[in-house]
Formats: C-alpha cells, structure tokens, sequence
C-alpha cells in the first residue's frame, strides 16, 4: 500500500547548538540511551510502512552513517545516501533527492526528532496512504516560538502557518515528520531562501495551505515528540528512553525489532542480526522478540 511512498532521513546541519560535543561528530549519532540518535527517525519511516529510504548527510558524515546503516538489507529495507554540501535548509532535501523521489510522494523526516506514543504505528500508515497534498503533525509545546506554529479557525481548520513566530498564535508545533503528494519538488524549485538564506521547509507547508492541500494532524498529550537540541533536552530525551525501556522491558526504535514486527525480515534473518551481535545485552533483547513476539502496536 506504501510501497511507493520514498522516505527521506534529514541528517546533515551543523550541530552548533550542541558544541563541542558535535564538533568532529555528527549530532544524529550521538547516543539517545542505548542507540544512536538516527534510529529513532528511521524507524519512524519503518514503522509507516516505508521500505525505500534516501539518506541525507554532510559530507563529512556520510562514511559514518554509511558505516552504521549500511544499505538497510539487514532490516529488510533499501538505504542510498546524498550529501547536502552546506545547510540551506529542510526544503533542499526535495532538491538534492529530486531523483530518488522522481514523482511519487515522500515523507520526510528530521534526523533529530524522536517521536514515541500508543497506536503511532497506525496513525503513521493512515497518513502514508497516498493521497493528494500534504500532511504535518501538530504538538502542543511550552515554547512554541522556537518551532514552526500553526494557527487555527474556529472550526479547527489550519489558517496560517510561520516559522519561529515571537509572538505565536498558538501552542501547536509542527514537527519534523512530513508527507507529500508528488509535487514537493516542483513546488520547492519555485521557492527563494528565506532570511536567514535557507529554504524553509514552513515556505514549502504554506504552499500546500495556500493550495488548500494541507492536513494538519494533531498529536495527543499521551505522545512524546522529544527533543534534542541542547545538552539538557538530549539528556532528558534519553532519561525518557531509559525509564520507559527499562519499566517495559521493550526498546524504543529497535530496528531490528521494528523491521521483524513490521514482516520486513523473518525469523531465521532475526536470529542472524541477534548472532551478529556478540554476547551483548542487545542480542538477548533480540533472542527475547523471537521468543515472545508482540504486536508493533502494543
Ligand atoms: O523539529 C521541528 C522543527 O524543525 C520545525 O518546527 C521547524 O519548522 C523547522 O524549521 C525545524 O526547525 P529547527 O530550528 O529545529 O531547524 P534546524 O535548523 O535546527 O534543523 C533541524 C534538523 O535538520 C537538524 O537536525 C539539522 C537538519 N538540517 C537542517 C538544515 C537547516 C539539515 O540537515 N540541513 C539543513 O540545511
């Protein structure tokens, strides 16, 4: 069903924010807990179904993402790599993926941002069925000036949507996880670096707005959208991880995991990643999924 929907990992950036801890390193592998930072955006697009993956980098840190993810056959899904020479912004990913996306939909995802809630699973393959225009994820947050903000009516529907307002109109960010109709490339070819000379991905939503072709779905209290742009909210991200893998016992953003739950590998293919990783804590936690098998969603 979303086997033509391509997805796109986001991970190039600077990394300013978090010197000198990303100064030699990139950000999104720097460990959320017990796994690199990237895992959790890739197996958000796992979870939506999407097996074609283009992943985006600087050129300095493509060897190591290559390195830690290889081509994805190990998880059952096809991983290609471009570099993004400077960050121009969130919109140049439609640009420099322009051919891997050719004119199917793609969704996009932030190589920083972590999602985790009941039933996401199924939220995400809803939203990836194809369908015409765009559709965003809102999440309530305390400080909604450093995010993009969308504005609603009355009735509920979008009105407006601006990038890191300083006086915002409502709580509700739009997060980093994105899906598009077919006409991404096209309509971020026609758009010009904003201000700070980046092509805003918040320019490329207020397309679709304008076209009338824009969802915003709402995210509920009972989700988290973590954050890792500073030291403190990188260290609370992971004390998240931690609390909730070790009260459940369960991984958060578990390739592995994901890719068997999702029928991506199959059992023998499972138990080959769980060799593969020595007399380690993660290979029983992968031994443990073969033996007790849960739902994706549960
Ligand atoms: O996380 C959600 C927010 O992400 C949205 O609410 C905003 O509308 C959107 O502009 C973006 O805001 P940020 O301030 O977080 O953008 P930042 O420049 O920090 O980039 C987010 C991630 O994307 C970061 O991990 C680096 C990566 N990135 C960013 C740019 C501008 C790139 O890989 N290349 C780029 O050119």
């Amino acid at each position: 069903m979303t086997q033509d929907l391509r997805g796109i990992l986001l991970s190039g950036g600077a990394g300013t924010r978090l010197h000198p801890v990303t100064i030699s390193m990139s950000k999104q592998l720097m460990p959320v807990y017990d796994k690199p930072m990237v895992y959790y955006p890739l197996t958000t697009l796992m979870l939506a179904g999407i097996r074609d993956i283009l992943v985006i980098t600087t050129p300095r840190d493509q060897q190591a993402y290559r390195s830690l993810l290889g081509d994805g056959s190990q998880w059952g899904v096809s991983l290609v790599y471009a570099v993004q020479q400077e960050p121009r912004g969130i919109a140049e990913a439609f640009l420099i993926g322009r051919s891997f996306i050719g004119h199917r939909p793609v969704a996009l995802i932030l190589g920083d941002n972590i999602f985790y809630a009941q039933g996401f699973s199924e939220k995400l393959q809803q939203v990836a069925r194809p369908a015409q225009g765009a559709t965003v994820f809102g999440y309530w947050v305390r400080d909604p000036e450093r995010y993009g903000v969308a504005s609603f009516d009355a009735d509920g529907h979008v009105t407006k949507i601006v990038e890191k307002p300083e006086r915002p109109d409502s709580h509700y960010a739009i997060t980093g996880l994105y899906f598009y109709d077919g006409d991404v490339v096209g309509i971020t070819e026609e758009l010009q670096p904003s201000g700070r000379g980046e092509l805003e991905i918040t320019d490329v939503n207020r397309a679709y707005l304008e076209r009338g072709d824009l969802r915003v779905e709402l995210l509920g209290r009972g989700t988290a959208w973590l954050d890792t742009g500073t030291h403190d909210s990188l260290l609370d991200a992971a004390n998240f991880v931690r609390v909730i893998e070790k009260r459940q016992g369960l991984k958060i953003a578990c390739p592995e995991e994901i890719a068997f739950r999702m029928r991506f590998i199959d059992e023998q293919q499972l138990e080959r990643l769980a060799d593969a990783c020595g007399a380690s804590g993660y290979a029983d936690y992968l031994r443990a999924v073969l033996r007790e098998p849960v739902p994706v969603s549960e």
